[in-house]
């Protein structure tokens, strides 16, 4: 799982992990890669940490290399390291860093597991941490909307690609959630935070916890015939068509 020292990445960690899975925690930073790997142990779970920056092609290939002389096999690879700069796309200059991060991070390992451990076995589960704002624009955010349109995109091509070998590719597309994204010290102004929260029926934020519910059920067996799939896990936002709650 990459990116899971922190947010729904480290939630999902420790759901995951209490479910019975062995855990190999990617993230950036290695003392939260650590901590999460501490918190899984202390709750009784297996967990293995693997820090390193997800966006790189190499540390992709030699994590899943670890993990595979570690424990023989993968059966899911969670790919959800994520970040968000907020511009006005004429100022835009983050494109390279936000397009490799959430994007050619979630090919990248994707080809590592596939090919070392998920093809081979000819079974696995593929999920992609994706974002509502892959499925619309959302003002000033240009690199994240296109890097997770990439996502949603990289998840429909590898789950008709790789159905013929057994795996599942999913998606989950996230709506406005409380992590450090969005709610943490270099998170949204809270102007725009109370704007996005207007716009979700449910009337409020969802929680990591909520987020990390969607992804173990994708990676279950219980989502067996489920593969290509673009959840919204969003409190109703993309099935509100005027975007502006009101009352009657
Ligand atoms: N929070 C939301 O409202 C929201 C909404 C939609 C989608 N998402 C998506 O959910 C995913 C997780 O987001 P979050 O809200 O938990 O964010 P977060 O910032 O709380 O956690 C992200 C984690 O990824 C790690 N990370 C960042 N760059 C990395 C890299 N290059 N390599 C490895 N790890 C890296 C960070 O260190 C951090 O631990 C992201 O893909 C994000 O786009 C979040």
């Amino acid at each position: 799982m990459t990116g899971a020292g922190g947010g729904i990445g480290k939630v999902t960690a420790l759901l995951l992990a209490a479910q019975g899975a062995f855990v190999a925690v990617n993230d950036l930073d290695e003392a939260s890669a650590l901590s999460s790997v501490a918190d899984i142990r202390s709750a009784g779970g297996q967990a293995l940490a693997i820090p390193g920056d997800a966006s790189d092609e190499t540390v992709a290939a030699q994590a899943v290399a670890e993990v595979m002389q570690a424990r023989d096999r993968i059966d899911i690879l969670v790919n959800n390291a994520g970040v968000s700069v907020v511009a006005p796309a004429e100022d835009f200059l983050a494109w390279d860093r936000v397009l490799r991060i959430n994007l050619y991070s979630q090919f990248f390992w994707s080809k590592a597991v596939a090919k070392a451990a998920m093809i081979p076995a000819a079974r696995g589960a593929i999920i992609n941490v994706a974002s509502i704002a892959g499925l619309a624009a959302v003002p000033h955010q240009l690199g994240y909307v296109v890097s997770k349109h990439g996502v949603i995109g990289l998840t429909r091509s590898l789950a008709v690609e790789w159905g013929r070998y057994g795996l599942r590719v999913n998606c989950v597309c996230p709506g406005i959630t409380a992590t450090d994204l969005t709610t943490g010290a270099d998170g949204m102004a809270s102007e725009r935070l109370r704007a996005r929260i207007a716009r979700v029926p449910l009337g409020r934020m969802g929680t990591a916890q909520e987020q990390a519910e969607a992804i173990a059920f994708l990676a279950s067996d219980e989502a067996s015939y489920l593969t290509g799939l673009i959840l919204n896990a969003d409190g109703g936002q993309m099935a509100l068509h005027s975007g502006v709650m009101m009352s009657a």
